[in-house]
């Protein structure tokens, strides 16, 4: 069966630590969606480590580690990032398998991302820039490179082809880059990337599943960046929720069995867009350097806020969460005390569903307010020994959701978490 580790806000919950977690239980961990605008945070020997590409097991020497067709794959980034995992011991040649149906980003999609950018001034996505939004265009618009054409001795030719297609976008953007600066280090990873197990990705996930093996299927990015339901145009362009696990990994509905939601005690988000619980004080501000909220692909500092149970609940309802994961929960230790977001006020109305289109209403979170427990949680193993005022917190989440909060994370270290 395929269970599922997914992001229930806007990004960064924490979802490399808990895949990294929970991988031994597995055989193999699979990426679905989304590309190197992801940023997953693990610690392999004390050591923290950033993955954009590869998917967040590939620590454990012997699980199989797949990234799906539903990916966008720069090769360029996946190159460096082999080498970073290489000097660790890990053989990727060994443990890694990509999709040949997984689409390629080539250096002209990342500049068509910041041309794109760029022409919206202000109104603009905060992109990560990494070429996203293009590679998935080219995809829908089926003139995208797939891994599998690496193999198709027109590969040069139909590549050229793509990129002057899109030098004839940038010429309308007025956007100058020479994207030739970036083809060799391009085609020089593109060598790199044929040395590695390209499969067909849908029966080797399904073969695998006969024989009776796990798939730990891994989101990136979250709920609220989903190009459907989330904060849209303030998105990313890919189905970030479970349903995305099906057509990303070509496999059914009915073989998924837990929808493992991982959310932060508080909320973050980075890149522009609506955020009701944002706080823009000093409360805010101790939540960015406590829980060290800077980017882990881009370095930008991140939004901060207290938790949005609205939202929570809509990417419950969504995912099918059948239990959560609540990260960052001794980030909170140092708060007298604590908000939680259990309606929005729209136009002098309580609501407690998501609206259409939240960056064009002013929206008011109502805030229901907690007793922090004021100790140091990072050291607790067992439930037991977790502070009451963390219990209370958590039993009306759990009441307002739906769904359990099943894991307490409690520092960045793979032995930091507690189970409820
Ligand atoms: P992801 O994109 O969901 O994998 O999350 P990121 O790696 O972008 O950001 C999460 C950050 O929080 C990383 O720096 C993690 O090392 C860190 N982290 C994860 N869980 C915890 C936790 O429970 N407590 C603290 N203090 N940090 C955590
Ligand atoms: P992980 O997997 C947080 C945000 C960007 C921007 C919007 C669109 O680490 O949680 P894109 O580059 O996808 O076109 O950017 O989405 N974003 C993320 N925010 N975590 C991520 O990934 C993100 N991936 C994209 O900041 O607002
Ligand atoms: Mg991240």
């Amino acid at each position: 069966m395929v269970d599922v580790i997914l992001g229930l806000q806007w990004g960064d919950e924490g979802k490399g630590k808990i895949v990294d977690y929970f991988a031994p239980g597995y055989d193999m961990v699979a990426r679905f969606q989304g590309g190197p605008n992801a940023g997953h945070t693990l610690y392999v020997e004390g050591k923290k480590m950033v993955l954009h590409q590869i998917p967040s097991g590939i620590f454990h020497q012997d699980k199989i580690n797949l990234i799906g067709n539903g990916v966008v794959l720069d090769p360029v980034t996946l190159y460096k990032e082999c080498e970073a995992v290489a000097a660790h011991g890990i053989d990727v040649k060994k443990n890694l398998f990509i999709s040949e149906r997984t689409n390629l980003i080539i250096p002209s999609h990342r500049a068509l991302d910041r041309a794109s950018e760029q022409s919206k001034g202000d109104s603009k996505i905060g992109s990560t820039l990494k070429g996203i939004g293009p590679a998935y265009m080219d995809k829908t618009g089926r003139n995208a490179l797939r891994v599998g054409d690496l193999l198709n001795k027109n590969f040069t030719t139909n590549y050229i082809k793509l990129r002057m297609k899109h030098q004839r976008l940038l010429d309308g953007f007025h956007f100058i880059e020479d994207i030739h600066a970036h083809e060799e280090e391009f085609f020089e990873s593109l060598e790199f990337l044929r040395t590695l197990n390209i499969v067909n990705g849908e029966y080797f996930i399904n073969k695998k599943l006969k024989e009776g093996k796990t798939v730990l299927a891994e989101g990136a990015q979250g709920s609220m960046l989903d190009i459907d339901f989330g904060t849209f145009p303030f998105v990313t362009s890919s189905n970030t929720i479970s349903a995305g696990v099906c057509t990303g990994l070509g496999i059914a509905p009915n073989k998924i069995r837990e929808v493992i939601g991982v959310t932060k005690a508080y909320c973050t988000r980075v890149g522009s867009g609506p955020f009701p619980t944002e706080l823009e004080n000093e409360e805010g501000e101790k939540m960015r350097t406590t829980g060290q909220e800077f980017g882990a692909t881009t370095g930008r500092p991140r939004r901060c806020g207290w938790i949005d149970l609205v939202a929570l609940h809509y990417a419950c309802m969504i995912n099918g969460v059948t239990q959560l994961v609540m990260t960052k929960a001794d980030v909170l230790d140092a708060f007298e005390t604590l908000k939680a977001c259990d309606g929005y006020k729209i136009n002098g109305k309580e609501v407690n569903e998501i609206p259409f289109q939240m960056d064009k209403i002013d929206i008011k979170p109502l805030l229901k307010e907690f007793a922090g427990w004021h100790t140091d949680t990072t050291k607790i193993k067992i439930a037991k020994d977790l502070p009451s005022k963390m219990n209370e917190y958590v039993a009306f989440i759990n009441k307002f959701i739906g769904a359990p909060v099943k894991y307490i994370s409690n520092g960045p270290g793979r032995d930091q978490i507690v189970t409820l």
